[in-house]
């Protein structure tokens, strides 16, 4: 049965792209059956791994419509994991879910949790029908949080939600859900990125991960490559530091 992760959090930028991608190629690089699935109609995860989203067809719009099965839809990477790519009628799913539908994307993995060791979600941003599949799918929801200056609220946002509104209402489903924040542009040498970390720690002691992924323009460059950071520069200690992602994941699930 495969674990599914959710790659969370209501603002844009802090990381959820790289983070998904980037941990998908590592717990592949340890031998892991790791499925990809991107749910931003910005489809910047079906790019990052060098599909163009726009070739995409049938792409999830059909699995989420029920017309097409997961497994017709997914395609093989080129970096030992498979993705489920977005594409640009994901905006039509958008429109059409209802109250009641954040437990769709949960049902539409059911069927490939024998294939995949690992499921990881990469998730919109906003407060919209497909961020809540994307939550109410996880089985751990890491949360990719800046290390900047209003990183507390985003995180904070994100859980205080999902406590009160989403466990409340999936309470059978999410019973054992867990969260763990992942700080991401941290940038050593300076105070201002270890104080967030320290207080945020305060707040949410032991759901803080330990690793810091750092600030480095390595990650923008290997999205414009088209190809994770382990494969653009597999000594970079931004690697390293996804890796140690991956194996804490491997250790913890
Ligand atoms: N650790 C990092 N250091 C520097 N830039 C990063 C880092 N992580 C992500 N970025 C860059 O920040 C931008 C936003 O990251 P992204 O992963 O797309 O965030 P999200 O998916 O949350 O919107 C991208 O340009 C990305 O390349
Ligand atoms: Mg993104």
């Amino acid at each position: 049965m495969a674990t599914v992760i959710s790659f969370s959090i209501f603002k844009g930028g802090t990381g959820k792209t790289t983070s998904a991608v980037n941990t998908a190629a590592c717990l592949a690089e340890l031998g892991k059956r790791v499925l990809l699935v991107d749910l931003d109609q910005q489809a910047s995860s079906t790019r990052y791994v060098n599909i163009d989203p726009d070739q995409v067809n049938p792409s999830f719009y059909h699995v989420f419509l029920k017309q097409t099965p997961a497994s017709i839809v997914k395609k093989h990477t080129t970096f030992g994991f498979d993705i489920l790519p977005s594409s640009s009628l994901m905006a039509a799913i958008e429109e059409s879910l209802e109250p009641g539908d954040e437990i769709l994307l949960r049902d539409i993995l059911k069927p490939l949790q024998d294939e995949y060791d690992y499921i990881l979600v990469d998730s919109p941003p906003g407060k919209a029908g497909l961020a809540f599949n994307a939550i109410v799918a996880a089985d751990l929801l890491l949360i990719p949080a800046s290390a900047e200056r209003m990183a507390i609220d985003g995180v904070s946002d994100l859980i205080n939600h999902v406590q009160a509104i989403i466990w409340h209402k999936f309470r059978t489903e999410l019973g054992k859900q867990e969260i763990r924040i992942l700080f991401t542009m941290y940038k050593a040498g300076t105070n201002h990125s270890p104080g967030i970390v320290q207080a945020t720690r305060k707040i949410y002691g032991g759901n803080v991960l330990d690793i810091l992924i750092p600030e480095t323009i390595e990650f923008p460059r290997s999205f414009d490559h088209k190809m994770p950071l382990i494969h653009l520069a597999p000594h970079h200690a931004g690697s390293d530091a996804y890796r140690s992602v991956a194996n804490w994941i491997v250790n913890h699930a």
